[in-house]
């Protein structure tokens, strides 16, 4: 089994191999975008770069980017630990071109990329395209459809709207017309009874989307006019969990090696045998790996549980571990902090600023604990 590491190594290497720097992720917290309380795309740290406000110095670069969608546009709280493959933090791996290459190579070296180096089966691979929008006066996007027609067959290209295929940051900023990749998983029989471009999009766990591939050359202005940019980007989105489930040979991103060591935690912890688990501890089960790296990775860069704004948000995430862990895991003392330090030590060589502050992370989710703890056994 390829490890999560090797599986991000080879994501930045291919693109250093394509001439792009490699950048470090910007800090999951955003404290100077007035349009979100957190990063939820790779592509947030270059919005300057599309607007044609900043000139960059490089024109290529590749990074895996700390992403957290619990406000706004991009919000999947709800659904994370309900569904096998939806996240609240999780790593973006992207690569940028900002003015300089644009379709032709960002589908191609996506081809490449993942049914060459990561040989994921070409039958398994759907993609999708912008069927165009009237309102919008955005044509349907018939270059994509031509280059990927290079690549794959005809009717795995597959055409979709706006809510699927043209991708915006926020209500304003950089949006562009997308092409997606996703994978089909299912077994060979399943696949067989039913075609997977009939799944693509309807929300079925193992026909997933895992790569978005953003042709940037808008910008959504206040008025919900689109403004023609002066250049051309391109601005890709991979999901890293989703990449790894795919890669790994299992149906669910909570059970690829990224998630091993809090799973084993919690259920040695409670007492637990997986594979015999009923459904609503398996949810809380997910509940708590997925939340607890957003806790930790939040406080990391900077942003403690608070009653308002961010520190709202992080408070609800904390709680919300707390709340399942209490009702379906019977966890009536405080032991998420004991988790953080795994998660530390999952990521150190790759986000290092985890290990640094561990103890005041530590601290914070214990003392943050302790008091909702004394609320839900208290019954308020
Ligand atoms: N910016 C690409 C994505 O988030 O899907």
């Amino acid at each position: 089994m390829k490890s999560s590491q090797d599986i991000r190594k080879t994501f930045l290497d291919f693109f250093k191999s394509k001439q792009h720097l490699i950048v470090k992720s910007a800090p999951i917290v955003l404290k100077d975008d007035p349009t979100l309380l957190f990063v939820n795309a790779g592509m947030n740290q270059f919005k300057d770069s599309f607007l044609g406000l900043k000139n960059p110095k490089h024109k290529r670069v590749t990074d895996t980017q700390k992403c957290l969608r619990v406000s706004g546009k991009h919000n999947d709280l709800e659904e994370v630990g309900h569904d096998t493959y939806h996240h609240t933090m999780f790593e973006m791996l992207g690569n940028w071109s900002f003015g300089d290459y644009y379709k032709a190579e960002a589908i191609e070296w996506a081809w490449e990329l993942l049914t060459h180096i990561y040989k994921i089966d070409a039958e398994r691979i759907y993609v999708t395209v912008f069927a165009g929008d009237e309102a919008d006066r955005v044509p349907a996007d018939e270059e994509a459809v031509r280059e990927w027609s290079r690549w794959i067959a005809p009717e795995r290209i597959l055409k979709f709207g706006k809510k699927d295929n043209f991708w915006e940051m926020g209500e304003t900023g950089p949006s562009g017309p997308c092409s997606e990749i996703h994978v089909d998983l299912r077994s060979e029989r399943e696949r067989a009874q039913q075609a997977g471009a009939t799944l693509v999009n309807t929300g079925h766990p193992e026909v997933v989307e895992i790569w978005n591939l953003v042709f940037i050359q808008y910008n959504r202005k206040a008025s919900g006019a689109l403004e023609e940019l002066p250049e051309k980007h391109i601005d890709t989105g991979m999901g890293f969990e989703r990449l790894c489930m795919a890669l790994q040979g299992v149906n669910s991103t909570y059970d690829t090696d990224l998630f091993a060591r809090s799973k084993a935690f919690i259920t040695a912890e409670f007492g637990i045998v997986y594979d015999q688990a009923a459904e609503a501890q398996l949810i809380a089960i997910r509940v708590v790996i997925d939340h607890i790296r957003a806790l930790v990775f939040t406080i990391a860069d900077g942003q403690i549980p608070s009653n308002t704004g961010a520190g709202y948000v992080i408070r609800r995430i904390l709680r919300r571990a707390a709340r399942y862990a209490f009702s379906y895991l019977g966890a009536h003392q405080p032991f998420l902090y004991k988790l953080a330090g795994l998660v530390a030590e999952d990521y150190t060589g790759v986000f290092d600023e985890v290990t640094a502050q561990l103890d005041f992370i530590q601290r914070i989710i214990e003392e943050e604990e302790k008091g909702f703890l004394r609320k839900l056994d208290s019954g308020s």
